[in-house]
């Protein structure tokens, strides 16, 4: 596997494999990898001639101090887990100059609304932060297909609607979300959950499971209530927010129609540690 530390040789590469006619699969992370990023390399594999990760700590993306200082990191780790997936074939660890040459600031985005639903009331300019890091890496790195998992529902739709609105010749993909045995979705920030926190976390997913048997069943209203009702009841523990939304605009609602889509979305705090969650309802 290529390691590539620097932006300039990166280039190179990038340069090279598109003029041997290589397709490009591109997966970027923050590190602290697990297993639901090895799920995006897998199917990165199947459909590219080649696969790039990305690991940076994009600092403009966390509106919360301690959250960027907690963020895990471990390079020399996460350089091992990806070659011993077998799926990557070069892996990008840019310096925060070769993404941000001039401030480290993020850019300003319209993404047509879909910044201001849920993270975005939540985690102000994030999005912002996730579009700047993204196109950079996507102008660097050029590749065919980017893997973003659906862990991150919004993120992946703000991300469809940037390449969209940039025009740029990238096919976004959402990779289902792959879960721990007792159904807490993976995620970096569960290294810093303790055994016992984990274990408990498993609430958020069996909540989700049962919303999907509520939904079409009883009011929405009543299914919000019901959802606070668990969250109130479990000790170290508190729901930032629940929220069912229509699955393309990302709204809120109260009401279904037969012919939309619709999916649960829920925040919530074990410990110190935010977790984040969704699941389409059928
Ligand atoms: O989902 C993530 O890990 C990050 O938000 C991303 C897409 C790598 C941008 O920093």
């Amino acid at each position: 596997m290529e390691i590539f530390k620097t932006k300039k040789p990166l280039l190179d590469f990038v340069e090279r494999q598109k003029e041997m006619g290589k397709k490009i699969g591109f997966a970027p992370t923050m590190g602290a990898l697990h297993e639901g990023h090895l799920s995006l390399y897998a199917h990165a594999r199947e459909e590219n001639d080649l696969v790039i990760s990305s690991i940076f700590v994009n600092p403009t993306q966390f509106n919360n101090p301690q959250d960027l200082e907690k963020y895990p990191r471990n390079i020399k780790k996460d350089i091992k887990i990806l070659e011993e997936s077998g799926n990557v074939d070069a892996v990008y660890i840019p310096e925060i100059s070769d993404i941000y040459p001039d401030v480290l600031e993020s850019k300003e985005y319209d993404f047509d609304g879909l910044e201001n639903e849920m993270e975005g009331k939540s985690r102000p300019g994030h999005f912002n932060g996730v579009g700047t890091v993204v196109e950079e890496l996507f102008l660097q790195v050029k590749p065919d297909n980017a893997y973003f998992g659906d862990k991150d529902y919004q993120q992946l739709a703000i991300i469809k609607k940037l390449t969209d609105k940039l025009k740029l010749p990238i096919k976004i993909h959402g990779v289902p979300i792959f879960r721990e045995k007792n159904g807490l979705a993976m995620s970096s920030r569960n290294q810093r959950l303790s055994a016992k926190e984990k274990e408990s976390a498993k609430i958020i997913y069996e909540t989700l499971v049962k919303v999907n048997d509520w939904f079409r069943v009883i009011t929405i209203p009543e299914i919000n209530r019901r959802v606070h009702d668990i969250f109130d009841d479990q000790p170290g523990m508190k729901l930032e927010y629940f929220e069912i939304a229509d699955e393309t605009t990302l709204k809120q609602t109260d009401f279904f129609y037969k012919d939309r889509s619709y999916r649960a979305f829920i925040v919530v705090h074990v410990g110190d540690v935010r977790l984040i969650d969704n699941m389409h309802l059928d």
